[in-house]
């Protein structure tokens, strides 16, 4: 494992970044929240992103995924994406497999449909109802809907966050198994840090409008926190501004 601290990430000219932010501000108002800031994802990588809780990280996915205007400002990205949010964002009225195919406009949706919902776990519920579904069903539904697109950027806000424990690492697998499968670029936003490690290559912390850290994590995965990675924890957690008291602490640890 490498430990980086502040600074860019470096990319071979071989290889185009799938993702590139170079000085990128965005204001609200009087509000600076992103200031000046340097990001480079790799094609096929899988980035974390934590922060404390208004630090912006919502507002980069949006400007990653195009939700927000870029006023200008470089923003490179590839251009099929797919955005998975903390909740399913289903809609009510259609059922399941005509949620994922959602402004879809190939043939076959309903083969399409079926086929990505077969990825996650829900090959017999296409003709489900959306509140028929457990919550980490709707979640998957949901990561079937971006996967459907073939994303070349997959970017996740807090996707786990409202879900049980046992039910978010099953949904850990399940992403690991599919970025491995479809090698998009992942941006995953989360407040654990615990996640952020055992997931990514990179993590990022996202600090004053800025990338303000960044831990690269080559360890094997499936991977648990410990040994070296408990270093890496400790840092991150300080990067995050916990108390000492709680870098102590053995415990999965989500800042806010
Ligand atoms: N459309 C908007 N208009 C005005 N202010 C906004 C808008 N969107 C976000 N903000 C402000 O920008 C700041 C960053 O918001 P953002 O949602 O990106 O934070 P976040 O890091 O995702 O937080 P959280 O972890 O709580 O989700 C916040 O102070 C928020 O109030
Ligand atoms: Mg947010």
């Amino acid at each position: 494992m490498s430990i980086s601290p502040i600074r860019r990430q470096s990319v071979s000219p071989a290889a185009e970044p799938a993702v590139a932010l170079s000085g990128f501000t965005r204001r609200f108002g009087q509000a600076t929240i992103l200031k000046d800031l340097d990001l480079e994802i790799a094609a096929g990588e899988f980035v974390a992103l934590l922060g404390r809780s208004g630090s912006g990280k919502t507002t980069l996915l949006r400007t990653l995924a195009g939700l927000d205007p870029a006023d200008g400002q470089a923003v490179r990205t590839p251009d099929v994406r797919a955005v998975v949010f903390q909740e399913p964002r289903l809609l009510p009225w259609k059922p399941v497999w005509k949620n994922v195919t959602l402004g879809l406009t190939a043939p076959s949706p309903r083969a399409k449909a079926e086929a990505a919902l077969r990825e996650v776990g829900l090959g017999h519920r296409l003709d489900a109802w959306p509140a028929t579904l457990s919550g980490g069903e709707a979640q998957r539904a949901a990561l079937a809907r971006a996967l459907v697109r073939e994303p070349q950027l997959l970017l996740l806000d807090e996707p786990f966050a409202a879900l049980d424990a046992l039910t978010r690492l099953k949904m850990h697998e399940l992403v690991l198994a599919l970025w491995r499968a479809h090698q998009p670029a992942v941006l995953l936003v989360t407040h654990d840090v615990d996640e952020a490690i055992a997931l990514s290559d990179r993590v990022l912390v996202l600090k004053d409008g800025r990338i303000g850290a960044e831990e690269r994590i080559e360890a094997e995965r499936p991977r648990r926190v410990e040994g070296a990675l408990q270093a890496v924890r400790a840092r991150l957690l300080g990067h995050l501004g916990a108390a000492p008291a709680d870098l102590a602490s053995p415990q999965r640890i989500a800042v806010a």
